[in-house]
């Protein structure tokens, strides 16, 4: 890396995952620990830039000068945050694991064990990536992909649904990628291009995420 490539750029990310309320004791959630987006945020920091990140309910910390940290636990919240700065960041990175439903009306009392069967009904959260993908001006969009199978076909029309610059794809097939681990392992989808990467500590996939965009932010 040149010394502080990223100084006057400011980089919005999302982390972790989202929870969504059933009642005031439940929740729909997923694995994410916020590992992935926090490295990133972490590497931007050092290379001089200005990070605020967006974080899901995680046991992560981070402290820096050029942060700000602002915490929510629901898609709907993730959103509202992720708008209020996408119009003066230079680069938008997606690594947070959203709940794409939510329940349709959270029980105002706790649920209580009645039949054998429980049915929720679920209504689907808007698409933080996809919403500001169409917003999309000069800034940088990057997205990941979590898939478990046909990555690579699934993540090429992510790449295009959402209007991205490229995106992270990481699969649950490969051993040491995805949730919770230090480690990763990805594949950087571009329209008419792809490179694949090792098995890496989670760090070091933020710095190779981080390479890749460089040339990008100064084109
Ligand atoms: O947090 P860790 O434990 O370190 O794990 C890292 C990770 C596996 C969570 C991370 O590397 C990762 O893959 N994050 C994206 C997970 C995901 O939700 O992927 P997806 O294929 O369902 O979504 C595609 C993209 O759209 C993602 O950039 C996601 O942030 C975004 N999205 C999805 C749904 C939604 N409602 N809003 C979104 O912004």
């Amino acid at each position: 890396f040149a010394k502080l490539p990223l100084k006057h750029k400011k980089f919005l990310i999302t982390a972790g995952p989202t929870y969504e309320a059933i009642d005031p004791v439940r929740f729909i959630g997923n694995h994410s620990s916020g590992k992935m987006g926090y490295e990133i945020a972490k590497t931007a920091l050092q290379l001089g830039a200005e990070v605020v990140l967006i974080s899901g309910p995680t046991s992560m910390a981070l402290e820096h000068e050029n942060l700000k940290i602002i915490q929510v636990n629901t898609a709907q919240e993730m959103l509202r945050e992720a708008e209020n700065y996408f119009d003066e960041v230079d680069v938008f990175i997606a690594a947070a694991a959203v709940a794409d439903y939510r329940p349709a009306s959270v029980a105002s009392e706790k649920i209580k064990k009645a039949d054998t069967h429980l049915t929720i009904e679920l209504v689907k959260n808007p698409d933080i990536l996809a919403t500001l993908g169409k917003r999309k001006k000069d800034q940088i969009v990057i997205g990941f992909a979590l898939e478990t199978e046909n990555g690579v076909e699934n993540a090429r029309k992510k790449l295009e649904a959402k209007n991205l610059d490229f995106i992270v794809l990481n699969s649950l097939k490969d051993k040491g990628a995805g949730f919770k681990k230090d480690t990763n392992k990805i594949s950087i989808i571009y329209p008419g291009s792809i490179k694949e990467f090792d098995l890496k500590s989670k760090t070091e996939v933020a710095a190779d995420i981080i390479n890749e965009l460089i040339p990008l932010l100064n084109a």
